[in-house]
Parts: C-alpha cells; structure tokens; sequence
C-alpha cells in the first residue's frame, strides 16, 4: 500500500491526473447561470412569509391591506391555495410534508411556511411580505431534547433502529478497562453558500422549473406526485448549484413556486433568505449519545454499545442514525447499537454531510480514545487490535478494508511516532499543545441511473446524464471518465448535466454521485465504442447510444462496502482564553480510485474543515422563549472561517473498489468523519479534560476546571 500519486492508469489516462473545473471560467466570470439569475420579461417574485409562533393554529391571513399594496399580484395561504397529493412513496421513500405547502392551518414549529405574497418586483413582494398580518391561535411547545426523555423510541427505517448481540452488562462486568460517557452534539446548518432558489412556468399544461438541487429527477418526480401530473411533462434544470451538503431537494420554496406560477400564468421565481433557511430546508439535529465499551487487558474489545437520541419534527421522522459506525468500525462479544428520535416542535431534520458518521463518529472515537489511555495503550494500536475481518453487525465481507494502511500512513508523515501519550505537558510559550486521532468510515454505495452518449460528427462527443455538480467537481470527473472510456482526450468530450429530460440517475448524496454516474457513463461509452468499431459513417445528428446501470447493480455481491480513513489533528490551547486553535490536520483517506486528485483533495480537505468547524464553532441555539433560534444568519452561526483553518493535508492510499467499473468508492462525505474527534482528542492531550458537549467554545474550556487526566 503506497501514497497515490496522480499517474496515467489507462490507455488514454485522463483519470488520475488532476483537471481545473470544466465550467471554472463560466463561474469565474459570471457566465453560469444559477437558479435565481435567469431573466425572463414577465417575472413575478415571491416572498415566502414565515410563522412567528412555535405551535399552534392559522386563525386568519389579513390579505386585503397587502393585496392593495404596490405591485403585488397574489398572497397564497391555506385558505386558497390548490390542493396537493402528499401520500405517495416517492424516489426516497414518503415524502417530507415540510414540503407541502399551505396544505392546512396547524402550525408545527417556528419559521413555518404560511403564506406566499407574489408581487412584480422583489422589493414589493418582500416589503408586502413584511406587511401581512397573520394571526394564530398558539399552543404550548416543547423543544427541548435531553437524554431519558420517556418519549423517545427506536425507528425501523432504512435501516434497523436497535442491533444487539451477546450479554452486554456481563462483558461489562468482566472488563477489565470500562468507559461510560455520554457526548452531545448541537443542531447543525448547511450554510451553503447559494440560497435554495426556484424559477418555476407553465406552458402548454407543462411544467418547467429552473433550480438549485442536488437531483434533478428527483424534484421532477417530487413535484409530479405532488401536483398530480405526468413526469413527462415536468422538466427539472439544475446545471450550476453553488453548495448541497444534504438540503437541496424539494422543498417549500419550489412548490410555492409552482403554485403561483400556476394561478397566475406567469413565470414565479422564489428564492429564500438565509435567515428563512434555517427553519425551511432542514439542518442537523442534535444530538445525545451514550457510549459503554468495555476491554480485556490487552485492549481487545468484550463489549460496545452506542446510543444515539436525536429530535425530529412532528410532522417529519428523521433519523441521524449516530450508532450507525458502530455497526462497521468494531466488533465485540456484546454489542449494541441504537437510534432513537423524539418528536418536537421544531422544523424537520434531514440529511446534512455524513449524516449519522459526523456525530456518531465524534461519540464512538472520542470514547475509543479514552478507553485508550485508560488502557495504557497508544490510540492507533488500540483500533488496529480492533479492525475486525467482517462486518460486525452484517457479518459480511469488507470489500476493501485498509483502515491499518491509512492509520500507518498517516502516523508516518503526521510524525505520531514518540509522541508522549501524557496529557497536559507541553507548553509553548503560554499555550498548551496536544495532538489527536480518529478513524474515519463512511459506506460506498451507487443508484441506478441512465446516461446516453452521442458521437458528433465533428469527432467531438457529448454526454447527457442528470448528474448534479454541487460544487464536488462531479462534471469534471465524469469527463476524464468518459474520455478514458472512449480513449480519447478530454478536450472532445463535452458532459450535460442536471436536467431532468436526460432520463432517471442517481442524486449528488450519500457520497455516491460520481459513482453511479460514472458507471452508466462508463457503460455507454463502451457500447458506442463497439458501435464505432464497425467503422460507421456519423449521420449529422450523430450516433447516440443509452445505457442503464439498474441490472448491474442489483447483480453486486453482498459486501460491506465502505471507504475509510485516518484523521490526525495537532492543536494549541490558550488556558487564559480558552481558545482552541488547530495548527494542523492530515486525513489519509481509502476510498477508492481517486478520479479527479485537484478536486478530491478539495472535497476532502472541506470535509475536515467542516470538521474544525463541528469541533470548535458550529451551533444553532434554539431559544425557549420562542422555539425559534436566536442568530438565525451567518454572522450568528459560526462556521470556521479562513483564519481557523490551518494547514490541512488530505491523501489517500490506492484502494480501487474492484466491482466498480472505474474502482470509485465516493469521496463526498468521509472527509468530516472523525475530525471533530480528532481535535476532541487533541485537546484532552493539550490540557487533560475531556471535552464531550461540542462545539469545545472558550467558555468550556475556561469552565472546565482542573485536568480529570
Ligand atoms: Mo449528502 S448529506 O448525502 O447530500
């Protein structure tokens, strides 16, 4: 196992080597076009109107003063708006009714959707948006999540709530190093950098909406089942989206869209505003874990178990599954993992950048790295005594488990060899310094989706799939994909991408974007290769084949299919301040054949500064005396900003995944996995306390008392 370094691994060897964005100039001079820039002549704009209450009732909308105001063309709410279908099963399973807007007059949390004013401008829409009065009837509310709550329950979703096997309190009992510890985690944004915004019209009794999502088939199939229609006469564009991370997909503000778009015959653009964000498209619910492990003298572990509470809404049941690494990393005798949601009057969760493996991760490896010095033994050596040969839980097969490659890898150019396990000795000048580590999973999958490949007659070829490039460098990679395929340069091959008319394919989530779309790339090319082998003369409208990737992939063996990799972080504490700074990170990473190396550093060394931020800044406080949450804007939530981010090194190992027609595993999400564990860590060999309630504030530190080394 060796370090990749970018090299020709084809014929024509695109793939490997590093390429700038193919749309990088269009973005860079303002030529790509995003959801909320399109001009179109007879544009209307909507203003979303948010409740000011927590829980509660609609008693009435006092639309006539706004309806009178300059400019305005319409107020949707409960009391007008068309009825939507919301029980269908759809792409993902039921839908998400935080969607379905103006459906009803309850009130489930603050900042919920209660009416959509359309006016001819922006500002009228807003400033008339501002004006309405709404009145309710409120309702006590509850937000509050802590542990015990006797309302909690185990969900059975997509995958099981509780797993359990063996006697857990006798391998407790019969331990000889035990840890109990409870870690918290708070509720999380996305804070991408584009708002969620949506152009919707009608034409002809069709729909088209220009959007920001991570899927363009998914919202038309969203909104087709939301408003009764023929997904054939709904077309969904998405080309440029400026940041996903799990909250781009149908959302209030793209049905309120199709609504007034509908009503008036015009085309409705609404676009969201940041503070409106933080209650309409989902974020990352705290919360409240529990981890027992137990081992035997030698570090072998006889008992784990790992809870994990998290809050939902009562109109949504989201799981962060946080128990989930537990079910991959370790094995023991007795192990029990579990997920357990409450329901409160607060917006819905949802996916957000490794969902269930960023917080699970911060509880599991900050409680491996206890049992370690506990244990007296060095925080790698315990997890390589560890690494089981199959799946815990699954008793599977590992397809491709190089966990060890990647600790031994990055102990070696971390320079964690001789490091003086005490904790809270060195000093520099007035600040404490320690380092950290933590390991990292996150599990490799791939979705059906369609591509079809067209060979032009100018020699170029162009490929359509509805692939979404959040800004991961997805149409880059699928370029060297295609022109490795085709074994020709990446010059003539031209991707389109996120438009729904290029047929089902697989959203940017889960890390398996590139994937799945690269294998139905990869298997169109291959036919058009074949057909052009025959020595065909190219019509002017070119030779275009289709491929589908469903059959192949329901064909795949039964394996833990995972990445993997190993975090390191050094860090410096001002015990005057309590300020923590990280002075460095390496993540040596195992996920697969690296397509793209410029961008697939970029998305790993993102991933690990969304880890500074999760250890250090990130944290949405929800106010009682309002269910709302107080800072609801960017200068409110901290998110790491460029003077927190030190030096942070991302590689990888070779780790092809020799199912995959291209070797990818997916690099999207494993990059924050374990990096707020591994700063947790650092910070307990800086200065002895142990830090379990993230983010480490300065107050925290500063009211951590004496070491508890
Ligand atoms: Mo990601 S949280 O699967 O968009």
């Amino acid at each position: 196992m060796t370090t990749t370094t970018p090299r020709p691994t084809t014929a024509a060897g695109a793939i490997g080597t590093a390429h700038t964005r193919v749309e990088g100039h269009d973005k860079v001079t303002g030529a790509a076009r995003y959801a909320g820039e399109f001009p179109f002549p007879d544009l209307a704009h909507g203003w979303l109107v948010v409740s000011t209450v927590a829980r509660g009732r609609i008693r009435s909308v006092d639309t006539g003063p706004v309806l009178a105001m300059p400019g305005v063309l319409a107020v949707l709410h409960h009391g007008n708006a068309p009825r939507l279908t919301t029980d269908y099963v759809g792409m993902l399973g039921v839908p998400d009714p935080t969607a379905a807007v103006f459906q009803h007059d309850r009130v489930p949390h603050a900042g919920w959707p209660v009416a959509l004013v359309v006016a001819e401008t922006p500002e009228q829409a807003r400033e008339a948006a501002e004006s309405l009065t709404v009145s309710y009837d409120e309702e006590p509310y509850d937000t509050t999540l802590t542990a015990g709550r006797p309302d909690a329950y185990a969900v059975d979703g997509h995958m099981p709530g509780v797993t359990e096997k063996g006697d857990l309190e006798a391998e407790l009992a019969a331990s000889a190093f035990v840890v109990d510890a409870e870690y918290t985690t708070p509720e999380e944004h996305h804070a991408m950098m584009e708002p969620h915004a949506a152009t919707a019209r009608w034409e002809d009794g069709r729909l088209d909406l220009l959007d920001s999502n991570q899927g363009a088939t998914w919202v038309q199939s969203e909104l087709a089942n939301l408003f009764t229609l023929d997904p054939a006469a709904v077309r969904v564009r998405s080309e440029h989206v400026g940041g996903g991370f799990g909250s781009k997909g149908i959302r209030a503000h793209q049905v309120a869209a199709v609504m007034a778009a509908r009503i008036l015959d015009r085309p409705v653009r609404v676009v969201l505003t940041r503070r409106q964000m933080f209650s309409l498209t989902g974020h990352r619910s705290p919360t409240v874990q529990r981890v027992r492990l137990g081992a035997d003298a030698d570090g072998r572990l006889r008992a784990l178990e790992h809870r994990s509470l998290n809050r939902t809404s009562t109109v949504y049941e989201f799981v962060e599954p946080a128990a989930g690494p537990a079910r991959v990393m370790y094995d023991a005798d007795a192990h029990r993992t579990a997920n357990e949601v409450v329901r409160l009057d607060v917006p819905s969760p949802t996916w957000m950048r490794a969902p269930g493996e960023a917080p699970g991760a911060f509880a599991l490896e900050s409680a491996l790295d206890e049992l370690a010095a506990k244990a007296g033994l060095d925080p790698i050596e315990l997890r390589l005594r560890n690494d089981p040969e199959r799946g815990p839980v699954s008793g599977l097969p590992f397809a491709g488990r190089h966990l060890a490659a990647c600790f031994r890898e990055g102990a070696r150019r971390f320079g964690w060899a001789g490091r003086d396990p005490r904790p809270g000795i060195r000093r520099e000048g007035g600040r404490l310094l320690g380092t950290g580590t933590a390991a990292a999973s996150f599990p490799a999958g791939a979705g059906p989706s369609t591509a079809t490949l067209t060979a032009e007659p100018d020699g170029t070829f162009t490929v359509r799939i509805a692939a979404a490039d959040i800004g991961t460098g997805a149409r880059t990679a699928l370029t060297l994909v295609a022109a490795d395929a085709l074994r020709v340069a990446p010059d003539r091959v031209r991707v389109r991408i996120g438009d729904s008319a290029f047929g089902p394919a697989m959203i940017a989530g889960g890390s398996t974007g590139t994937r799945s779309w690269s294998w139905a790339v990869t298997a169109a090319a291959e036919e058009l290769r074949e057909r052009l082998a025959l020595g065909a003369d190219i019509p002017p409208d070119g030779i275009t084949v289709r491929a589908d990737t469903t059959e192949a992939l329901g064909a795949l063996a039964q394996k833990e299919r995972h990445s993997f990799g190993a975090q390191f972080a050094e860090v410096a504490v001002d015990p005057a301040t309590g300020e923590v700074r990280v002075r460095r990170m390496l993540g040596i990473f195992a996920a697969g054949r690296i397509v793209n190396p410029l961008t697939a550093r970029s998305q790993l060394v993102g991933g690990m500064t969304w880890g500074i931020s999760m250890a250090l800044h990130e944290e949405a406080v929800r106010d009682r005396a309002s269910g709302g949450l107080y800072g609801a804007d960017l200068a409110g939530y901290h998110i790491a900003s460029h003077a927190d981010v030190p030096a942070v090194e991302a590689d990888w190992v070779d780790d092809p995944d020799p199912e995959d027609p291209v070797g990818i595993k997916g690099i999207g999400e494993i990059g924050i996995v374990g990096a707020a564990a591994a700063i947790a860590n650092a910070v307990w060999h800086a200065t002895g306390v142990r830090h379990r309630d993230l983010p480490i504030r300065p107050d925290r530190i500063l009211g951590a008392g004496a070491s508890d080394a």
